[in-house]
């Protein structure tokens, strides 16, 4: 399984997207978290920032939409270039006719779940995704702890994915470092964001190397 590393430039420098942006153009993707205050007690960046960053970013554009009507907003995200597109179950009315939509505008399409919604009710919708994302932290912010108590829907997410068959991408989001990213792995996770331990480390380019070298041991 390809394992694939896209940073979160949540807890980058917004005052040069540029610069931080070329710090990562060693890994998979670049993972960009939209939050809109409501689905998340946190505000972030919506979709003119997006489109700015598309234009500058050296690696395709993985977009985490934590917003309240994906419905309405995720197409646009793809339509803009994002390779991925992200919405949360717990937000979306019609996810089935979101992801093909977004997979008619050529992107990637990803159903995420906060830490205590389970995959058990979307199981039957595996095959309208390109990827799952469990999140490992509650969703709104960087810098949080990965809750362990995640791993066993990661390793039944995967056990899933693998009977059917099925070529999907599952992601971890929150905490993943290089004390974490290999539980991860090991429970089936091959698609790892990680914020602050990028951005927060001395040389991001060697951060990244490191955990793709943890997560495919
Ligand atoms: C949190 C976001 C994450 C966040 C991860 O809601 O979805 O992408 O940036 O940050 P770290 O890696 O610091 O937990
Ligand atoms: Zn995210």
């Amino acid at each position: 399984m390809s394992i694939v590393i896209s940073p979160s430039i949540l807890n980058s420098d917004f005052s040069d997207l540029r610069g931080e942006l070329a710090k990562i153009a060693g890994a998979d993707y670049a993972h960009v978290d939209v939050m809109d205050n409501h689905f998340v007690p946190n505000l972030s960046l919506g979709l003119p920032v997006v489109e700015s960053i598309l234009r500058v970013s050296p690696v395709p554009v993985d977009a985490h939409l934590m917003i309240e009507d994906p419905d309405r907003w995720a197409p646009a995200y793809a339509e803009a270039g994002c390779a991925s597109v992200t919405f949360h179950a717990e937000a979306a009315t019609a996810p089935v006719k979101l992801a093909r939509d977004l997979r008619a505008q050529g992107s990637r399409a990803g159903l995420a779940l906060r830490p205590a919604t389970p995959i058990e009710p979307y199981l039957d919708l595996l095959p309208e995704f390109d990827m799952i994302l469990v999140m490992t932290v509650e969703p709104g912010f960087g810098g949080q702890s990965f809750i362990d108590g995640t791993l066993p829907k990661i390793t039944r997410t995967r056990e899933a994915i693998s009977a059917a068959g099925l070529d999907v991408w599952l992601q971890v989001d929150g905490g993943v470092s290089r004390d974490t990213v290999e539980r991860a792995a090991d429970a089936g996770a091959n698609v790892f964001v990680a914020g602050s331990a990028v951005y927060k480390a001395d040389d991001a380019a060697a951060e990244v190397d490191a955990l793709r070298s943890l997560a495919t041991e």
